[in-house]
């Protein structure tokens, strides 16, 4: 079945939302979503969204975040992009109260605020209560406060779709194939423009804060149309994720005054980051947090730290910090008003993705080219906002400001974009993926092969890394990607296939992880998220730059290290980063 729109969003996160409120009030807008809308995992994210309003901090300025975000990002954010997202994040924030958000509040009614990791004043200063929050359950409010809006704005949904290609030539975006999972069945959705906002792909590692669906779909679909993904290496493990499941545990917790411990009971960050402590950003808690557990002092001696809020008290755990307080008694069996919360790094954000610039065209290449009709916004892209780091709360602050950009933008875009030409067999590259599942005789299952990536990459490809173990990785890689190819499954019917599903799923996986090893293989220095053990230094006269991978035909990721950082003066004024103890 064909369908067509004027355009075309794949995702219904913060990102895909906002973009298609802003469509839908002007033309005919269509949004895929592999699960319901309300159910995307922007929905997940807890703690708050960063904008400068001064609410308690009174002397906050978009200035100081400015510099805590290109700071936190180790210097590799692009700072006009960085610019453009903190001078439009209270509007952006105000724009969702008007809305009907529900936002915390202050006691005179304000949209309250607090503290997050790397959010200062004065340009490193004191901490700056900077993150607008509704106790921990920020992401959810904000995602069903747009979805109403998608409503109101009669954007057309199609939900359970899983997309399997996308149908790019001649440097334009022409539309997608999907997999209609209720029912079975491709459908070819075409339109003037496409955007992207498919989110993160933190499944592809053991331990995540990430939902089952965030496979990195986006990102697998574009490197099969010859396009690059940037800044792969870069992947975010924050600090706090419950133990053994990586369920996240808000970084909330420490901005409202959480200790982090190690196994002598001691709060160990005294010795990693002495100003900062707990609220240091998240690059520098999770490694100092891991060396803790490498050198045997995690609780027990085991691969845990504990996290203690019990000295909050009942009162302000139940007010600000309540969803937390659940998952801990559900998922860990503790109560946090007594007993502290067992945590562990969790694969959380991934800074790289879609290269794209600040109007959230799709470039495809180091000098910035654009793509014609296709955009991205949201953890999927990579506008480099965030550099070789996020800090906590930029996330939500990206999806929403990018995306009502990309939607902007869009709208602006479209009386000059025209619907493009279906090749003759649009369907033919998802119909083949589809029918080899579906006639699969194999030996070798998904289960085990996404098992195998998950456990290796979070070993081989984690918070720390070397050359030895990123070469094995490399291995292992192809060596997963030749075993998938026999792969079987056993429901071959038509009706809600997950076991189709978690295959297709898995093949992505399989794809963007390579770029990820290959970037983190050849960035060989420190920096943000990417800590190399044999390069513990950054090495700006080499690396400040981007990467761009490019897939080829034999499997392997061609790097260009050549995309240069757009840097706007803070590098260069003197500021020295942050003290760093690897
Ligand atoms: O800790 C958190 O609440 C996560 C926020 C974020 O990743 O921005």
């Amino acid at each position: 079945m064909i369908h067509r729109h004027d355009v075309i969003i794949v995702g219904a996160g913060l990102a895909g939302s906002r973009a298609a409120v802003e469509i839908g009030q002007v033309a005919d807008v269509a949004v895929l979503s592999k699960v319901y809308p309300s159910r995307s995992h922007s929905g997940a994210a807890q703690g708050g969204v960063a904008a400068a309003l001064g609410n308690i901090s009174k002397t906050d300025r978009w200035e100081f975040h400015m510099f805590d975000t290109v700071k936190g990002s180790d210097y590799l954010g692009d700072q006009d992009a960085i610019e453009l997202m903190v001078r439009e994040a209270p509007e952006t924030v105000i724009e969702m109260e008007h809305w009907g958000c529900p936002f915390s509040r202050t006691p005179e009614g304000k949209i309250a605020q607090r503290k997050f990791g790397g959010h200062t004043l004065d340009y490193g200063k004191e901490p700056a209560l900077r993150a607008c929050y509704s106790a921990d359950y920020t992401g959810h409010v904000l995602l069903h406060t747009l979805h109403e809006q998608c409503l109101k704005h009669n954007v057309h949904f199609y939900s359970e779709f899983q997309v399997l290609s996308l149908i790019f030539e001649n440097n334009k975006a022409i539309g997608v194939v999907a997999l209609d999972m209720v029912n079975g069945g491709l459908h070819t959705f075409y339109g003037r423009a496409i955007m992207f906002g498919t989110g993160g792909y933190g499944r592809a590692f053991k331990i995540t804060s990430n939902a089952h669906a965030n496979t990195g779909d986006g990102l697998a679909l574009v490197t099969r149309v010859g396009l690059p993904i940037q800044d792969m290496e870069f992947v975010q493990f924050h600090p706090t994720g419950l133990w053994q499941s990586g369920i996240l545990v808000t970084e909330g917790a420490r901005g409202e005054g959480g200790h982090l411990k190690n196994g002598e009971g001691r709060r160990f960050m005294e010795d990693y980051a002495p100003t900062l402590m707990e609220l240091a950003p998240r690059d520098m808690v999770s490694r100092s947090m891991q060396t803790e557990i490498d050198e045997g002092r995690g609780i027990d001696g085991k691969d845990y730290i504990h996290l203690d809020v019990s000295h909050l008290g009942e009162a302000k755990l139940m007010e600000r910090l309540p969803q937390i307080s659940e998952l801990a008694m559900n998922f860990a069996g503790v109560d946090p008003r007594k007993e502290p919360i067992p945590i562990q790094p969790t694969a959380h954000y991934s800074m790289g993705g879609i290269p794209a610039n600040a109007n959230c065209r799709v470039t495809i290449d180091e000098k910035r080219t654009e793509t014609e009709g296709f955009y991205a916004a949201g953890e999927c892209s990579c506008i480099s906002v965030h550099g070789a780091n996020r800090l906590g709360t930029n996330s939500l602050l990206e999806a929403l400001l990018f995306g009502r950009r990309a939607g902007k933008q869009i709208v602006e875009d479209l009386p000059h974009l025209d619907f493009g030409e279906l090749p003759a067999d649009y369907e033919g590259a998802a119909k083949e993926e589809v029918d080899r599942m579906m006639t699969s005789t194999g030996k070798e299952k998904v289960g085990t092969i996404r098992k195998e990536l998950q456990e290796t990459m979070m070993i081989d490809c984690g918070v720390f890394r070397t050359k030895g173990q990123l070469e094995k990785q490399r291995e292992k890689i192809l060596e997963l990607q030749d075993r998938y190819k026999h792969v079987t499954i056993d429901d071959k019917s038509q009706r809600f296939n997950t076991d189709l599903l978690e295959a297709i799923e898995m093949s992505h996986m399989l794809e963007f992880s390579g770029a990820i090893v290959e970037g983190a293989l050849q960035r060989e220095e420190s920096r943000g998220g990417h800590s190399r053990k044999d390069f513990p230094k950054r090495d700006d006269e080499k690396f400040l730059k981007h990467t761009l991978a490019y897939k080829q035909d034999d499997g392997s990721w061609k790097l260009t290290f050549d995309k240069e950082v757009i840097l706007k003066g803070i590098h260069h004024q003197g500021f020295e980063p942050m003290e760093r103890k690897y």
